[in-house]
C-alpha cells in the first residue's frame, strides 16, 4: 500500500455492535488512521459487553490498541441495549477471539483528557460510532482538554429521513439526547454522519461474497457480521452505518456535506430545526466507498 500523504491520529468512541466492529476494523487496518485508543459507551449492549468486544475486535485485527471503558448509562437515565439487532454478545453471535489484554482503564474520560493534552493541540480526531456519553462528559469535567479536539465524526440524527428509534429519532442520539445536545452546543468541529447518508451505503450478498473471496481475516469477519447484520432483518440489503465515519475520515470527497440549523429534542434525541450551524453527511457514492471499505479490509 502506498504511504498515505497524512496520518490522522484517532481516538474510536463506540458501542460494538456490529457496525461499530466493522468500522473499528477498517480503521484499524487502514495506513492513514493511527487508532491510540478505543473509548467504550453502553448502546447498543452494555458497557461490559461493548468494552469486551472492543478487545475482540482488537484481537482478532492483531494490535494492542488500548481499550477503556467509559459511561454504563446515559446522562440521566437508563441504558436501553439493543440486543434485537446485535445479539445478546453484540457481535451477533460471529466468531472473534478472545480479547489478548484487559481494559487499560475504566475510565474513558480521564484517558481522553489525557490522550488530548500529550499530543499538539488539535491534531486528535474523534470517531463516534455510539451515545456521545463520554464526550459530553469530557465537555463536562475537561471542557479545555476537550477544546484540543481537531474534529469529531459522529455516525447520527436524522435530518430529512425518518428515524430509527421513533418517527424522526436515531438510535445515538435518541439513546442519550442530553449528551447529543451538549455536543452539538458545544462549538467543535463536528461533522455528523446521520441516517440521511448512512442508508444510502449499504451491504448486499454480492458484496458478503467480495468480502470472503479476498480470503483477508478482517474482510472474512466483516462478511460474517453482515450475515449476522441480516439474520435480524430479512432485507435485501443492510445500511452500513458506522463504517462511514473513518471511511468519511479517508475519503471525504466522497460525501456530500451540507450545513444545516439544527437542535436536538432532549425528551426523543430528535434533530429538530434551531440555531446551531452543523455540517451533516447527506450523500454518498456508495460504490466507490464499498470498493474503499472492501479495499482497506484486504490490503
Ligand atoms: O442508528 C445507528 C447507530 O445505532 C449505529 O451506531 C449502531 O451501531 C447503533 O449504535
Ligand atoms: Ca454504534
Amino acid at each position: 500500500m502506498t504511504k498515505p500523504a497524512h496520518v490522522n491520529t484517532v481516538i474510536i468512541d463506540t458501542d460494538p455492535g456490529i457496525d461499530d466492529a466493522i468500522a473499528i476494523l477498517y480503521a484499524l487496518g487502514h495506513a492513514g488512521m493511527n487508532v491510540v485508543a478505543i473509548t467504550t459507551v453502553a448502546g447498543n449492549i452494555g458497557l461490559s459487553v461493548t468494552t469486551r468486544n472492543a478487545g475482540r475486535i482488537c484481537a482478532l485485527a492483531g494490535v494492542d490498541t488500548p481499550v477503556h471503558a467509559g459511561a454504563a448509562a446515559p446522562l440521566g437515565r437508563e441504558a436501553r441495549p439493543e440486543t434485537g439487532i446485535h445479539g445478546n454478545d453484540g457481535l451477533g453471535g460471529v466468531e472473534f477471539p478472545e480479547p489478548a489484554q484487559a481494559p487499560r482503564s475504566h475510565d474513558a474520560v480521564a484517558a481522553m483528557q489525557a490522550i488530548l493534552e500529550a499530543h499538539p493541540p488539535h491534531s486528535i480526531d474523534l470517531h463516534c460510532l455510539g451515545p456521545l456519553t463520554n464526550l459530553a462528559l469530557l465537555l463536562q469535567h475537561a471542557p479545555a482538554a476537550a477544546a484540543r479536539i481537531r474534529r469529531v465524526i459522529a455516525m447520527g440524527g436524522a435530518v430529512d429521513e425518518p428515524g430509527n428509534v421513533g418517527a424522526k429519532a436515531e438510535f445515538n442520539l435518541a439513546h442519550d439526547p442530553q449528551a447529543a445536545a451538549l455536543v452539538l452546543a458545544a462549538g467543535l468541529d463536528l461533522t455528523l454522519i446521520p441516517l440521511d447518508a448512512t442508508r444510502q451505503l449499504r451491504a448486499d450478498a454480492t458484496y458478503i461474497a467480495a468480502l470472503h473471496a479476498t480470503g483477508h481475516t478482517p474482510a472474512i469477519a466483516v462478511a460474517e457480521l453482515i450475515e449476522a447484520y441480516f439474520a435480524a432483518n430479512s432485507a435485501e440489503s443492510r445500511p452500513l452505518h458506522d463504517p462511514c465515519v473513518p471511511l468519511f475520515a479517508q475519503n471525504p470527497q466522497l460525501f456530500r456535506v451540507e450545513e444545516r440549523g439544527l437542535a436536538v429534542d432532549v425528551d426523543t434525541g430528535a434533530l429538530i430545526p434551531g440555531p446551531l450551524r452543523i455540517k451533516v453527511a447527506m450523500g454518498l457514492d456508495a460504490p466507490a466507498l464499498r470498493a474503499a471499505l472492501l479495499h482497506g479490509l484486504s490490503s
